[in-house]
């Protein structure tokens, strides 16, 4: 079933300010993303992504940069989850929260998750998507697009 919940990328929301702009002529400019992973399933698989960086904010691919991509990503993916609480209100007009939105994006690579981690990824200029230590507090599970606590959810698992 598709969810219905707000057409917008989290992790586009969290790092707010700067759209994809330049797109055409920044091309070669390091790009910082951040991504949200549900793992617990055979592989980890990517449900949101979006950009950390600001055009000029990375020099180039470099180890120290690296580094700098990573705490963006970590600072902004907490600031932005209140460190990673699936049932914060994340759109004041929707009253949605993170989680339905994650749910949300899930539904496209995974329908009425259960039970799984969502975790922080980074990656500097398309490299490999790199883990973090950062998850949400919370699993997530989801009914039909939409956030529930897996405690609310007798039997799952
Ligand atoms: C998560 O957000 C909800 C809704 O704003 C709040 O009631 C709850 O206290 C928060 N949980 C934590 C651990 O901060």
């Amino acid at each position: 079933m598709k969810g219905f919940c707000c057409n917008i990328l989290l992790l586009t929301l969290i790092s707010s300010g700067f759209p994809l702009k330049n797109k055409k002529t920044e091309r070669s400019k390091p790009l910082c993303q951040l991504a949200a992973f549900l793992e617990g399933g055979t592989i980890p698989l990517r449900i949101d992504s979006g950009v950390i960086s600001q055009d000029g904010d990375f020099l180039d691919c470099s180890q120290s940069e690296k580094e700098k991509c990573k705490n963006m990503v970590l600072n902004q993916a907490q600031q932005g989850t209140g460190n990673g609480n699936l049932t914060l209100i994340a759109n004041d007009d929707e009253g949605y929260t993170i989680g339905d939105i994650l749910c949300d994006k899930a539904d496209s690579v995974e329908e009425n998750v259960q039970n799984k981690e969502v975790r922080i990824y980074w990656r500097l200029c398309g490299e490999s998507w790199q883990r973090t230590h950062f998850r949400m507090s919370q699993h997530l599970c989801c009914i039909d697009g939409l956030y529930v606590p897996c405690d609310k959810i007798k039997n799952y698992g």
